[in-house]
């Protein structure tokens, strides 16, 4: 008799570094390029989900996937370096070759076959912004694009050295059939773009909610000021999709150190609609 060992969750991957990409001026947000070393398998993940990476005698952390599951040669992570954090500050020390360790994917993705036929509103701020780049990408590819309706995407930073994937940006802007609507809180000098907070940016571009789901993600105020203009515009809160973030040890609803209510981030979500958000919790945001 055969016995089946189930694959064990917390068994990290070993992955090298093939790229890092400086995405902001104050040089504390890096995009890692991976790829798992040849005898550590595939990683099939959806939009939306994120992984455990490690540096090896640092500690780990949850970090949202910001790569297209379409890519499937490499995995790409936008990492924001804290002075105190202990693996941030010890993955923005590596360097192209060195290797890290990953484990994952885990949460609950968003919802692309429920979005399929419908329009898709993507509203971003700050660097939170990291598993939109994913959906926008997967939206975005030959293989998918005419299986979603208009897509409308709404990006905000505080400055426009804030800004991070300037590069694709600059492409998506030109692409049509998708409108790109780009703000920074405060322009420079040579900022000739729009200026305005995100949810006053949303009231004025008023995406219709009509056969449409939203996807907002940033930071805890502009997720709060965003819901109103929000349900104005009539986005049923089932129709409104955000992701949240919680400090997690195990990333698979075990340990019990990422609940929200009667949830667990890493397992139930990271992934919620606004309906549940509310139903877990008063005033998250
Ligand atoms: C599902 C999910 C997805 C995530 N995706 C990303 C991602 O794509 N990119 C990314 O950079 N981070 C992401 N995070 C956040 C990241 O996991 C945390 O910032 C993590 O704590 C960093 O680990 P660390 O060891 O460097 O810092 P820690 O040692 O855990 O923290 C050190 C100190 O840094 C500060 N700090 C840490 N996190 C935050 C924060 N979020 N806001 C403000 N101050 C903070 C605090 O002062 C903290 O005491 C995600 C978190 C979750 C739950
Ligand atoms: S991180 Fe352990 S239960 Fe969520």
């Amino acid at each position: 008799m055969s016995t089946i060992i189930a694959p064990n969750p917390y068994l990290p991957r070993i992955a090298t570094i093939k790229e890092i990409t400086v995405e902001n001026e104050a040089r504390d947000i890096k995009t890692f390029q991976i790829v798992l070393d040849e005898d550590h398998g595939g990683f099939d993940f959806s939009c939306g989900q994120f992984a455990m990476l490690s540096v090896q005698g640092v500690g780990e952390s949850p970090i949202g996937i910001a790569s297209s599951p379409l890519d499937r040669d490499f995995l790409e992570f936008t990492v924001k370096r804290y002075p105190t954090g202990l693996l941030t500050s010890a993955l923005h020390d590596l360097e192209d070759g060195d290797s890290l360790r990953v484990r994952g994917p885990y949460g609950r993705p968003y919802p692309m076959e429920e979005m399929e036929g419908k329009n898709v509103v993507i509203v971003g701020g700050g660097f939170a912004v990291t598993t939109l780049r994913s959906t926008i990408k997967y939206l975005l590819d030959k293989s998918n694009r005419s299986r979603y309706g208009d897509i409308t995407v709404i990006y905000g930073a505080r400055n426009p050295g804030e800004l991070i994937y300037k590069q694709e940006l600059k492409r998506w802007e030109e692409m049509d059939g998708l409108a790109m609507h780009i703000t920074v809180d405060r322009g420079d000098e040579n900022w000739k773009g729009r200026e305005g907070f995100v949810p006053a940016v949303l009231k004025e571009v008023a995406p219709s909610s009509e056969n449409a789901f939203v996807l907002v993600c940033g930071p805890p105020i502009m997720l709060k000021f965003t819901m109103v203009p929000l349900r104005e515009l009539g986005f049923g809160p089932d129709r409104i999709i955000t992701s949240l973030e919680r400090r997690m040890s195990c990333g698979v609803g075990k340990c019990g150190r990422c609940n929200v209510g009667q949830k667990y981030v890493c397992k139930d979500g990271p992934v919620f609609t606004y309906q549940e958000v509310q139903e877990l919790a008063e005033g998250i945001f």
